[in-house]
């Protein structure tokens, strides 16, 4: 046989001297490696080689690779679902993929996945059908089925093969959540047979495998124990429960039709594999995995935006250790970043750092990166580190003369290029700025609360901010995992304007007599995160009424949000607001209201937001109406599978349009 396939694109073929087919796949003009039309293609050509090859010994075994940096393969081409717009579509394409990985499983010769990098989706499924699995234990590589997050489960029967080699509790743990697993995780449940130390070593470590003829030998006895009934069934139940608690089956179907296949089929791989694909093309063709996908491709839009050029921040300085400062250097030093906090107050960095320790053990998993991180958050009452800071980020009170004086105080000891940032949510850029020798350097970054779990920032851009000042930003942002979004200089921005008509309009409901709790269940039956007297508790009701009355929304008096808060009924922080507060959790009364009531009020309530959002795109707060969805759902948690707020609008209109054309 020729030892290399001249044709490739997006992969690389050869046969070494021993008798070692080696598939290494590098997508030609992209940094990640997926699996698309294109690359599934020609990795059947490749395995067409090596079925002849094999056929006649002249190979002994195939080693499925990755050139790429930081992805083995990670997961289908998104791009390309769209063309699979129907179930038969969806079904054909699906089966074609399916017959490659099952011949992949069938070569008489030994098949080895060697991972470095991301390992998701299609990438793990294809390493499935392989006979062997190594992994490096890099940083960098993660394993894992983030499907549910787009509205699907995987479809590549990767239920079928990860069921069988991890068993069903951690198989299905890993679907359901779609949590990325490191490497020694996934050797610890099965996925992975075989880890190396870092990437250097994949190569020697998969030949060895080859010459020995390895082949995992699945889920132990006792893992398969519970594919049996009533065991299964049992899972089943407690698998739906915990789902439930998070999700609701309306909105987010996929985990749901996961467990049921599971029910069914768990313990018949064959039927299983049959019904994965019939459960699996009415997900893929929905409303709702097109709106999450959407929302996808909205991220890696806002990332996309940030240049790749020059500016790499590495050192933050955050002036004000409040509820948003504290917040944002503690956030930062997660992401690898030096910060040190400077207040006029010193018991509030105190009170900052015993906060931020909560978070790095959260987010870090060892002590080793918990301790580093400590280390890496410096308290700086004075300000010594201004001048070596890359990124200077204000979030001190909301006052323009206290804003002022700090600014013109700092501008004398930034470093040259050094970002100079406003955490401001009401005041004008060009009024802070107005006593700067250089107004056009400062720039708003504007967090959300909590800041640890909102993944937006709006990047203002004052009247006078320079682009290059604006373009840093951006690439600050990104560079601490956060979605950079750029907005106009007006009240609001884009979130809290788009958020605060909807808000009010709770308000408004609430004090024409709705019970509280109804409308809060109303919006989360239309798929908000959380009702938003609930948020408003949350937020603390003082911010909530002066964004309110920065907005004129909300009247100086008269209103319950002006009458609680004169009361010092503030919310969560005070113990009471619109509901109070026991252990951090707010008491409900227990009522159950009519679901066609409740989808009907939600609607109601969110009207004015959609409203606001339209006429914030007129007004052109951001570029575009994809970049109003983004800011709205990834600033506020707006029903993602609704794909955002200027979407839903035109899909409610031309529904009504078809119903009216109907009629
Ligand atoms: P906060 O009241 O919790 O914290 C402000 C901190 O700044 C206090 O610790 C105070 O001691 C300190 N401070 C005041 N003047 C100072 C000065 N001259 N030098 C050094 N430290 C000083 O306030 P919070 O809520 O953190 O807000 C800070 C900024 O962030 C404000 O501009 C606010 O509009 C903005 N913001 C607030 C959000 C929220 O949800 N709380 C959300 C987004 C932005």
């Amino acid at each position: 046989m020729a030892t290399t396939l001249p044709n490739l694109q997006d992969w690389r073929f050869t046969v070494d001297f021993e008798g070692i087919a080696w598939a290494i796949i590098d997508r030609k003009g992209e940094s990640m490696n997926s699996l698309g039309r294109r690359p599934t293609e020609e990795l059947g050509d490749i395995v067409k080689a090596v079925e002849a090859a094999a056929a006649s010994g002249e190979v002994k075994g195939l080693v499925i690779m990755s050139a790429k940096e930081r992805s083995f393969i990670a997961g289908a081409d998104i791009r390309e679902f769209e063309s699979f717009d129907t179930e038969p579509r969806i079904k054909e394409v699906v089966r074609q993929t399916l017959d490659l990985f099952d011949r992949i499983e069938r070569l008489p010769v030994t098949v080895v996945a060697a991972i470095h990098g991301y390992c998701l989706g299609g990438g793990l499924e294809l390493a499935l059908a392989c006979d062997w699995r190594i992994a490096d234990r890099e940083e960098g590589t993660r394993l894992g089925f983030p499907e549910v997050k787009l509205g699907i489960f995987p479809g590549l029967n990767g239920t079928v093969r990860s069921i069988a080699l991890a068993g069903p509790t951690d198989a299905m743990t890993a679907m359901l959540t779609g949590r990325m697993l490191r490497p020694s995780a996934a050797r610890a449940i099965g996925l992975v047979d075989q880890l190396v130390a870092t990437h250097h070593n994949l190569r020697w470590a998969a030949r060895k495998a080859v010459l020995q003829k390895r082949a995992s030998k699945g889920a132990p006895w006792w893992k398969r124990l519970m594919l049996k009934q009533p065991i299964r069934g049992m899972l089943a139940k407690q698998m739906r429960t915990k789902t439930a608690a998070k999700v609701r089956e309306e909105h987010y179907p996929a985990p749901f039709r996961l467990i049921e296949l599971f029910e069914h089929y768990g313990d018949d791989p064959e039927s299983m594999r049959v019904a994965e694909t019939e459960m699996f093309a009415p997900l893929m063709a929905s409303e709702g995995s097109r709106n999450l996908r959407r929302v996808f491709k909205l991220s890696e839009m806002l990332k996309d935006e940030a240049p790749k050029d020059g500016f790499k921040p590495l050192r933050v300085h955050v002036i004000g250790a409040g509820t948003m400062g504290g917040d944002i250097a503690a956030w930062c030093v997660t992401q690898g970043m030096q910060a040190s906090l400077q207040d006029l107050d010193e018991a509030q960095i105190g009170k900052a750092l015993a906060r931020a320790k909560g978070l790095f053990k959260r987010q870090l998993r060892t002590k080793l990166a918990i301790d580093a991180a400590i280390a890496r958050l410096i308290a700086d009452p004075k300000g010594a580190y201004v001048k070596h800071a890359d990124v200077v980020i204000e979030a001190i009170v909301e006052k323009l003369d206290v804003k002022q004086k700090l600014f013109t105080a700092l501008e004398k000891q930034l470093k040259p290029g050094a970002v100079l940032a406003t955490n401001t949510s009401s005041l004008k850029l060009e009024d802070i700025a107005r006593p700067l020798a250089d107004p056009g350097r400062l720039v708003g970054l504007h967090f959300f609360n909590p800041v640890a779990q909102l993944p937006l920032v709006e990047v203002v851009r004052g009247a006078e901010t320079r682009e290059g000042e604006v373009r840093k930003a951006c690439t600050f942002v990104t560079a601490i995992a956060k979605l950079p979004l750029i907005v106009k200089d007006c009240s609001g921005f884009l979130v809290n304007r788009v958020l605060a008509p909807y808000m009010m309009e709770a308000v408004r409901r609430y004090q024409l007599g709705e019970p509280r709790e109804k409308i809060d269940q109303a919006a989360m039956k239309f798929g908000m995160p959380m009702g938003p007297l609930e948020l408003m508790d949350m937020v603390g009701l003082d911010i909530a009424n002066h964004v309110g009355q920065e907005l004129n929304l909300a009247p100086e008096t008269d209103t319950v949000l002006a009458s609680l808060v004169k009361q010092g009924k503030l919310g969560k922080k005070t113990g009471e607001g619109f509901y109070v507060w026991v252990e951090g959790k707010p008491k409900r009364e227990e009522a159950v209201y009519d679901q066609a009531e409740l989808a009907r009020l939600g609607r109601e309530l969110v009207k004015p937001m959609l409203d606001e959002a339209e006429r914030a795109l007129a007004d052109q707060v951001v570029a575009s109406a994809d970049h109003v969805d983004a800011g709205v759902i990834f600033g506020t948690g707006f029903a993602p599978f609704r794909g955002g707020p200027i979407h839903y609008r035109n899909a409610e209109k031309s529904a009504a349009a078809t119903t009216a054309a109907a009629a």
